[in-house]
């Protein structure tokens, strides 16, 4: 029999609810109630913990087995198999692309790359050291902006075109934000290069007529991309999902959601994973760094280890640890893999990481990669934001289009003051 029986011991009643999908419905306690007056039972789950927030097929995770599938597939098979654009189709829409589908779409997303000019002078409108992604999140939002058509949120072919111009754009802004650091003029996107192909072209192109990029590190990009690309209810995602439920334009719920992948404890761990490497500084210096971090001094945390789902080695990682060597070969080793490889290796057998369940998850490797393609640190978060707008969009529309779905609004449990007089100012203590 699939339901709950419930005693309520406040009142001696009996409440029978069903049970879903291995969840119960919060609203189903609402019922429950110690007095008349009373609002009803609620959960208290801070930071969702146990709570599913919707239904969505999009991807799904088992963290104990260490699976991760797209729409079904194995996320080992997309990355072996398949390139960024087929992945970024198959989130968005349900299925693999067949060559059609993939022609036009490839289409599509190739022929919205291009920014209007006027993003280039609201880029160069930032202090000259500041970080990509926080311009990188500003000019998202202010895409809104151009495309007023973007409020039409319930419109399919306009949600559409929206989508495309998202997952087309934001390689184009990325690489914007980067030059705008260094003083590089603008490479407008090449139409007849790949996805990651135009990108690393509008990164590092100078004066050459055309700018070839190592079909390695090509590779090696769209691999880390489809890594990337969605992660179900993640911290972003639910920013995206929380923020387009009041029914904004896509732009301004994207940039939200890249906010909050800018964080440490998100998007930013790469970025934190290199800065934590160049402070160890020399394997000598792990078991150290490793005291530290266990004995919770400076509030140190091993990052790039640690996951609120995987509560084993994150299948991502996996991957990112397979192609670093392709990479390696071409770029020549980083220095810092060596210290990477000991902070593993030592925490993997350490009681304290083994008890916990702390194994590398995706951002422990991928800046090592990053960094040895001459991509810069602060790019980081950029470079996850870029193929994690696929999930984001995909996930939007779902929730859009989900009849269940609602402005999302939590609840909470009140613990200030009870009502109480007014004290004038010349009153106050
Ligand atoms: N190093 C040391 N200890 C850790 C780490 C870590 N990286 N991660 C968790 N712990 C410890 C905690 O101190 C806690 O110990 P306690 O039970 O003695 O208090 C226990 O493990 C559980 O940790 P929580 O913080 O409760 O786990 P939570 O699910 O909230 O956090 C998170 C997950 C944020 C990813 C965390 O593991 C972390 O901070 N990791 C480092 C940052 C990082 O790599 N983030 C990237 C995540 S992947 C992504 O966003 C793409």
């Amino acid at each position: 029999m699939n339901t709950l029986t419930i005693v309520d011991n406040r009142t001696g009643k009996k409440y029978e609810l069903p049970i879903q999908d291995g969840t119960i419905r919060a609203m189903d306690l609402r019922q429950i109630k110690a007095t008349q007056d009373d609002f009803g039972l609620m959960t208290y789950d801070p930071a969702f913990m146990n709570t599913a927030n919707c239904k969505s097929a999009i991807t799904y995770i088992d963290g104990d087995k260490g699976i991760l599938l797209y729409r079904g597939y194995p996320i080992e098979k997309l990355a072996e198999e398949s390139d960024y654009l087929e992945t970024a189709y198959l989130i968005v829409f349900g299925e693999l692309p067949n060559s059609a589908q993939l022609k036009t779409w490839t289409h599509e997303i190739t022929s919205h790359t291009m920014l209007h000019e006027s993003t280039k002078k609201f880029i160069e409108g930032f202090q000259y050291d500041a970080h990509p992604m926080g311009i990188f999140l500003s000019t998202v939002g202010a895409l809104s902006t151009f495309y007023p058509d973007a409020k039409q949120i319930f419109d399919e072919s306009g949600r559409l075109r929206q989508i495309h111009r998202l997952i087309a754009k934001v390689p184009t802004i990325a690489a914007y934000a980067f030059r705008r650091g260094i003083g590089w003029p603008y490479v407008y996107p090449d139409n007849d290069l790949s996805f990651t192909a135009n990108f690393l072209n509008m990164m590092f192109r100078m004066t050459e007529v055309r700018f070839h990029a190592n079909p390695v590190l090509t590779r090696a990009l769209d691999v880390l991309f489809i890594l990337h690309a969605d992660h179900e209810q993640n911290c972003s995602t639910a920013a995206m999902r929380a923020i387009g439920s009041s029914h904004v334009d896509p732009y301004s719920a994207l940039a939200g959601a890249a906010a909050a992948l800018y964080g440490p404890l998100h998007g930013g761990a790469n970025e934190a994973v290199l800065r934590m490497l160049n402070e160890i500084g020399s394997i000598d210096k792990v078991p150290d760094f490793i005291k530290r971090v266990k004995s919770g001094e400076g509030h140190n945390r091993l990052m790039g280890f640690g996951h609120r789902v995987y509560k084993s080695y994150d299948p991502r990682a996996k991957v990112i640890k397979r192609i670093a060597d392709n990479v390696f070969d071409v770029t020549g080793k980083n220095p810092l893999l060596e210290i990477a490889l000991e902070l593993e290796r030592i925490a993997l057998q350490d009681d304290y990481f083994v008890t916990r369940k702390l194994y590398p998850n995706v951002d422990f490797y991928s800046g090592l990669i990053y960094q040895a393609m001459g991509l810069p640190v602060e790019m980081f978060p950029v470079l996850f934001a870029i193929p994690r707008t696929a999930g984001w969009v995909a996930q939007w529309q779902e929730m859009l289009l989900d009849p269940e779905q609602k402005i999302a609004r939590p609840r909470q449990i009140y613990t200030g003051p009870a009502p109480r007089e007014y004290v004038p100012l010349d009153k106050r203590s």
